[in-house]
């Protein structure tokens, strides 16, 4: 999308610690409306760490969050997903004694009113529909996340936020997965997504963000960075002022992130 749409997220100079470990540092980060953006980085970049700062699920040591120029740093979460702000957080964690009905339907008194509303959102998960009345916990990977997808749209969010989605998935339920997030952009909910697939990430976001060691190291439309750009980013390869040539990426350092991908999925 357009880089003159308003920015509807800005992370300004933001710390995040887990203890005296540094997890976040110095992240400044501005997400308009419309963009798709996929954060990428190794295991322990960060990642996590930031998106669950930026829902209020984890506090700021230091620096400011800003959603349509009002802070927010300090909001608590609850309040946040009433602002248009919601997290499928790594793992799903769905309430698996719970059915798929009941999973969808207790989001909905959290969020906003809007477009997505139970039907709509079955109507973009059609493979739910059979398994309404099945606990969640005896659904495979793929309707799980799906169910934690539809949860999140329950609540009617301008800017909904996936980590890692598609882990543990099989190819086909991840295609589903994403098949159903193009429908969530198309109704103009902006995303920003962590994915290890750097094919994926490719063909889905509109702008890429590479963390490395807690720091955003790249931040560029995807048009613009090679899969070797951003596997040399992944390990540190690429430092300002080095050559940009694809050819510099030691050949252990793609087999590293291919690998990384194998054990995340
Ligand atoms: N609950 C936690 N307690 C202590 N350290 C943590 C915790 N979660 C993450 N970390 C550490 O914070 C850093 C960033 O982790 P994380 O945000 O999960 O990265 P990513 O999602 O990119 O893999 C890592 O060094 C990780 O070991
Ligand atoms: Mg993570």
């Amino acid at each position: 999308m357009s880089s003159s749409n308003a920015t509807l997220l800005s992370i300004e100079s933001v710390n995040a610690h887990h203890g005296q470990l540094p997890a976040v540092r110095n992240v400044s980060l501005q997400v308009r409306q419309g963009d798709v953006v996929a954060l990428v980085g190794a295991n322990g970049a960060g990642k996590t760490t930031l998106l669950r700062t930026v829902a209020g699920a984890h506090r700021a040591s230091s620096g400011t969050v800003r959603w349509e120029g009002a802070d927010i740093t300090r909001m608590p979460a609850h309040q946040r997903v009433a602002e248009g702000l919601a997290l499928v957080p790594e793992g799903r964690r769905l309430f698996t004694a719970m059915t798929v009905r009941e999973n969808l339907l207790v989001a909905r008194a959290a969020g906003r009113r809007g477009l997505w509303s139970f039907d709509t959102v079955l109507d973009a998960f059609p493979q739910l529909v059979p398994k309404l009345d099945a606990r969640a916990g005896d659904l495979s990977g793929g309707q799980q996340q799906a169910v934690a997808i539809g949860r999140a749209l329950m609540t009617n969010p301008r800017l909904l936020l996936l980590d890692e989605v598609s882990l543990g998935l099989s190819p086909l339920a991840v295609q589903g997965v994403y098949d159903a997030l193009r429908g969530v952009t198309g109704q103009g909910t902006t995303l920003v997504l962590v994915e290890q697939d750097l094919q994926r990430v490719q063909a889905v976001a509109s702008r890429i963000v590479c963390m490395l060691e807690g720091r955003v190291v790249a931040d560029a439309p995807a048009d613009q960075l090679t899969r070797e750009q951003i596997t040399a980013h992944y390990f540190g390869a690429q430092r300002p002022g080095a050559a940009a040539d694809a050819s510099a990426v030691p050949a252990e350092a793609a087999a590293h992130t291919h690998h990384l991908h194998k054990e995340a999925a």
